[in-house]
């Protein structure tokens, strides 16, 4: 895992951006995993603006979300779909029927997460999946004890996953209990993978996954098991790592490898 610490939230959310953006202008189609929640919206303000002001072209690209709360319509103002056009897909020039959202009113989620699988694989996988993480170490909703192999299905929300989102409802009764998620072995096998994190609420479970043996119990420990993953931190969310002056003499002098090999 190759560990970037950023200044601030608006540090990292640009870096992340001009990651995903490198990927972008790599492979004009590229296939690309999203998430939602509070880290990413300034990751993705930052993409708006590079459409905006430099024409960064998302026309060809495919997105596929990571997930989707249960029993909630594409339209209603807490889905992760909703949270998608609002955020990112309404200011750049994505293709709607290339943007993939886990639909949460399904009438029959086993059909549709085999149906969401398929998709994945016919528009031949994800290049670069973009993560968030949760004080619990999941990694879309993918709870304590997730299978690493696990697929597209649907999972019970943890109870501190419950009690963080519930800010963004009414009340926490009206947070939905179960959710439709990318499994871990579905997120493994994107090529490149992308987890950014902010805040100190975010600052030991990143200790764990990145420093601490791997576990189902924390699902994020997976992408120590993946060729390319890419973390980019804030100070905070980084505050309590144990290896930080190492991460920090890499992203510093990694430069000199590049020039030896002529990238
Ligand atoms: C959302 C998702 C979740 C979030 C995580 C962190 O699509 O997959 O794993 O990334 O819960 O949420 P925030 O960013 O709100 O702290």
């Amino acid at each position: 895992m190759e560990i970037i610490i950023a200044p601030n939230y608006e540090a990292m959310s640009k870096t992340s951006a001009a990651i995903i953006a490198r990927e972008i202008r790599r492979k004009h189609d590229l296939v690309l995993g999203l998430a939602t929640g509070d880290t990413p919206i300034g990751t993705y303000r930052e993409l708006a603006k590079l459409h905006k002001d430099e024409g960064l072209d998302f026309s060809k690209i495919t997105t596929f979300n990571l997930d989707e709360y249960l029993g909630l319509a594409p339209l209603h103002r807490n889905s992760y779909n909703y949270f998608m056009w609002e955020n990112l897909f309404e200011h750049i020039n994505t293709s709607q029927h290339r943007a993939f959202v886990p639909q949460g009113n399904t009438v029959d989620p086993e059909e549709f997460c085999a149906w969401y699988e398929e998709q994945i694989r016919k528009a031949g996988g994800i290049d670069l999946q973009v993560l968030g993480i949760g004080r619990d170490g999941h990694i879309g909703f993918n709870e304590p004890g997730s299978s690493f192999a696990s697929r597209t299905r649907v999972k019970g929300l943890y109870e501190q996953t419950i009690k963080d989102n519930a800010r963004f409802f009414e009340k926490e009764e009206d947070v939905p209990r179960f959710a439709i998620t990318m499994g871990v072995g579905t997120i493994m096998e994107a090529k490149k993978i992308l987890l950014i994190a902010n805040g100190e609420g975010k600052a030991e479970v990143c200790q764990q996954f990145i420093e601490g043996p791997v576990t189902s119990q924390i699902t994020a420990t997976a992408l120590q098991l993946h060729s390319y993953a890419i973390v980019v931190l804030d100070e905070e969310a980084a505050s309590k790592l144990k290896r930080r002056e190492y991460y920090n003499w890499i992203r510093d002098n990694k430069h000199i490898v590049q020039k030896q090999i002529g990238r």
